[in-house]
């Protein structure tokens, strides 16, 4: 393996600098060059908050899995490491696919998926799915340790292994496709190396959803989350308008007993651009978040950059009285923030107001008056100065009662909207996260989130205030450059 990692950090560094860094986050993690999906093996290990992505490093498109690595002290800006796995054995030659990470006693173990595909790869015939262990001391260089876990007999789709550990026990979840119905069972083990099958987790009710991708199963509060991203999922009005989805089921579990499912599937962000989340613990509790910021075969016009995916922001997960997961950002954004200004009671009447130019890496946090605005649509607009069709329009429609993320990019052929309807009170709390292609937006504190990839031209940075065919009233409008 050690080869091929050589061989793929120096076509990583011989890339770079032919990169275009014009939509490439400035403080979001994204691939150092080449193909990042899903996040893996997120893990507070050595003091540190460690990041492993799926990577293709020799072009901007999905190829043989790598892992790439990444590592932070406040989950905001992240330093690149080498990277940690290349397919090269056996149980893996055609790619290391997503996993997760512990430590085990100081040694950091990323347990994934081995991807072997033989023979035509646009049927299933040759596809054999297991997972692998590798481990690491020093938590940059790994050694491969091959098999751990066989499929159940007659099964090919076998991926995504989250451990965790509970007293003396290591568990771990694992999607499968069963008779097209995505399922997610559990294997339990006393060292890592060693496992024996513990039972069904959970399985897509008939015709639902065919595969269920990366979960992750926790605590939260005092109930247990199971988060997945199901494929097969057919969109329902507003709802699971994406190829495919991420959410998540409550209930209640204990080791040996059955998981107790108390509320429906809930996707758990509404943008156009968010799948396979994973989470981790670090020392103070916190359960934190990291999505891929991208969608299965979404254009991602950054391809012509040399560079493809991004993740999103960290956001801290809490669970509310109704059982449901309100993420929040992350506290460490927090510091920072520079350069504040801070409005009040802006009050337009079918107008706009600029509000800054060059908006890159900003915080915009702002409060809408719900009774007293009556335009048709008021609320944010990023573009050009002088063209108000196309650019990003994040608004409420007052004649849906509905908050909506609406992305006009007519030169990379992207367009569509997203949309959550408007939470009860008098007063919709936003805040909202720019990087240089992304937007992130939180409603109420966490309540619901938006992420979806945008693509403005430079000189289409332009952020403004705006209100349509009627009145609006902003309270409360503050905003801070991330740096
Ligand atoms: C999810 C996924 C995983 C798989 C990986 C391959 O996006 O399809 O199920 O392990 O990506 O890159």
């Amino acid at each position: 393996m050690n080869e091929l990692l050589a061989k793929a950090n120096e076509h990583i560094a011989a890339t770079r600098p032919l990169m275009n860094m014009e939509w490439y986050p400035s403080w979001h993690l994204a691939p150092t060059a080449g193909w990042m999906n899903d996040p893996n093996g997120l893990v507070w290990y050595d003091g540190m908050w460690h990041a492993f992505y799926q990577h293709y490093p020799y072009d901007a498109v999905w190829g043989p899995m790598h892992w790439g690595h990444a590592r932070s002290r406040d989950l905001i800006h992240w330093e690149h490491l080498p990277v940690a796995l290349a397919p090269a054995g056996t149980d893996d030659k055609d790619g290391c696919f997503s996993g997760s990470a512990v430590d085990n006693d100081g040694e950091l173990s990323l347990i994934y998926t081995g991807h072997v595909h033989e023979g035509d790869r646009a049927t299933d015939a040759g596809l054999r799915q297991v997972q692998c262990l590798a481990t690491s001391r020093d938590g940059v260089h790994f050694t491969s340790h091959g098999k751990i876990i066989d499929p159940p007999p007659g099964i090919q789709h076998f991926r995504d292994p989250k451990v965790w550990k509970m007293g003396d026990s290591w568990y771990v979840v694992i999607g499968l496709r069963v008779d097209d119905r995505g399922e997610v069972r559990l294997w339990r083990s006393n060292d890592l190396r060693a496992w024996e099958p513990a039972g069904l987790l959970a399985r897509s009710a008939p015709g639902e959803s065919y595969m269920w991708e990366c979960p992750d199963f926790f605590p939260l509060g005092d109930k247990w989350v199971l988060l997945f991203s199901p494929q097969g999922m057919k969109a329902d009005g507003y709802r699971n308008r994406n190829l495919f989805q991420s959410g998540y089921l409550v209930g209640s579990w204990q080791p040996g007993g059955e998981f107790v499912i108390e509320t429906p599937f809930t996707e758990i962000d509404a943008g156009h651009d968010f799948y396979a989340p994973q989470t981790m613990t670090g020392p103070d509790g916190r359960r934190i978040m990291l999505g891929w910021l991208a969608m299965w075969e979404s254009i991602m016009p950054e391809k012509a950059h040399r560079w493809a995916g991004m993740l999103t922001m960290p956001r801290e997960l809490t669970l509310s009285a109704d059982l449901r997961i309100k993420a929040t950002p992350a506290r460490e954004i927090e510091a920072c923030r520079a350069d504040p200004h801070s409005y009040q009671d802006i009050r337009l009447a079918r107008d706009s107001l600029p509000l800054l130019t060059g908006c890159e890496a900003l915080e915009v946090g702002l409060s809408l008056d719900l009774t007293a605005s009556d335009a048709e649509k008021y609320g944010l607009r990023l573009g050009a100065e002088q063209d108000d069709e196309q650019g990003l329009f994040i608004y409420v429609d007052n004649q849906s009662r509905r908050l909506v993320l609406d992305r006009r990019y007519p030169a990379c052929g992207i367009s569509g909207y997203r949309s959550v309807p408007l939470p009860d009170g008098d007063t919709l709390q936003l805040r909202v996260f720019f990087d240089r292609s992304s937007v992130e937006i939180f409603v109420n504190d966490g309540d619901i989130s938006l992420s979806s990839r945008i693509y403005p031209q430079a000189q289409a940075r332009h952020l403004s205030l705006f209100a349509q065919n009627g009145g609006a009233h902003f309270p409360r409008v503050n905003h801070w450059t991330i740096r």
